[in-house]
């Protein structure tokens, strides 16, 4: 008999319709997908996997005898800090789409702060005419704090385009043509010299308030920044009075302390600010499904579990 698969999930709307139709769909040959909502006692008390996105602890916790979730999100930070470190362990989704989508809106963002455009399109509303000097990829250089999937994959894709770039992670990494640093010395050396720098660390205690104050103080006058992780880990007030005493040039956010952005947030109006409502890089429903497919079929087949986060690094 095909084992149930429970989705435990709290999104809501577009999102939660799209899964609840791909994922029995993609899943048919392995399991039963079925809503944590629709499962039976046995069911519950007989699920080792479930498919979780964005989902209640308080509903997991009802699963007793998970192995493991297999998350359809990149970021687990909040399932990291909300289920027992003895819990199920935590798969998250590894995409090589995603990381080429993410790739794309960094280096769609850092063309867009290279070729001056925030500066253009405020000039437009004003009439005003006025060039400004025209710099050469090869002239900018980005810094990436995160050398992950997503930020290796960006990385390379700057450079492919000329960028100089350098990024930054928490053990040494090597990436071809890219300079790499890490450690809080590194840390530094990469910010004193990042005309643009793009976060792209996962949330965790060691990366909650990363770029302080002190950080972004790091920074050449006239940088800019794109946060595409996660809000917490910039001081958001820091930042604004940098913009505003006109140290930084601009910033790109697509991650915020509070999701939806609420309506009443100084950083709607902000000229030199850029809000996006987190779209860089979303799951991608079909490649998605598919990665899950595999990962589930081959625990079932050899009771291999992939690559967990470390409960003790957070990511
Ligand atoms: N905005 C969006 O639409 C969107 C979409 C997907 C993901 N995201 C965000 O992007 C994040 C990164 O994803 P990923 O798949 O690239 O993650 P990943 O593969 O786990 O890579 C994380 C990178 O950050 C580094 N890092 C972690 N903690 C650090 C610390 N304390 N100091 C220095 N470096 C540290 C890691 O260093 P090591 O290499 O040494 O381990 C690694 O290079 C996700 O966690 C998520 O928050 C955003």
């Amino acid at each position: 008999m095909r084992p149930v698969i429970p989705f435990v999930s709290e999104s809501e709307g577009v999102e939660r319709e799209a899964w609840i139709s791909a994922l029995p769909e993609g899943l048919q040959d392995i399991g039963v997908v079925k809503p944590f909502a629709d499962l039976t006692e046995d069911e519950r008390r007989a699920a080792k996997v479930a498919i979780v996105a964005n989902p209640s602890p308080a509903e997991v916790a009802r699963l007793p005898n998970l192995e493991w979730v297999h998350s359809l999100w990149a970021g687990v930070e909040r399932l990291a800090s909300e289920l027992p470190p003895d819990g199920p362990k935590i798969v998250r989704l590894t995409d090589p789409q995603m990381a080429a989508t993410m790739s794309e809106a960094v280096l769609a963002w850092t063309l867009y702060l290279h070729r001056d455009m925030p500066r253009y399109a405020r000039q437009q509303p004003r009439k005003i005419w006025l060039e400004h000097a025209l710099k050469t990829p090869d002239q900018r250089t980005v810094g990436i704090l995160g050398l992950g999937k997503l930020g290796s994959a960006s990385a390379l894709r700057l450079k492919a385009n000329g960028f100089n770039v350098c990024g930054w992670s928490r053990s040494p990494k090597q990436l071809d043509g890219v300079e790499t640093f890490s450690g809080a010395s590194g840390l530094s050396d990469l910010l004193a010299r990042s005309d643009i720098l793009v976060l792209l660390v996962p949330l965790t205690d060691a990366t909650r308030g990363l770029v302080s104050r002190e950080e972004v103080a790091r920074l050449p006058k006239g940088a800019s920044l794109i946060n595409f992780a996660r809000g917490p880990i910039l001081d958001t007030a820091a930042l604004v009075e940098a913009l505003d005493s006109g140290r930084l040039d601009h910033a790109v956010l697509d991650v915020f302390n509070t999701e939806p952005l609420p309506a009443d947030s100084p950083l709607w109006s902000h000229e030199k600010i850029t809000v996006l409502p987190h779209i860089s890089a979303p799951t991608i429903t079909h490649t998605a499904v598919k990665i899950v497919a595999h990962n589930i079929r081959r625990y079932l087949e050899t009771g291999e579990i992939p690559e967990s986060v470390d409960r003790i690094r957070g990511y």
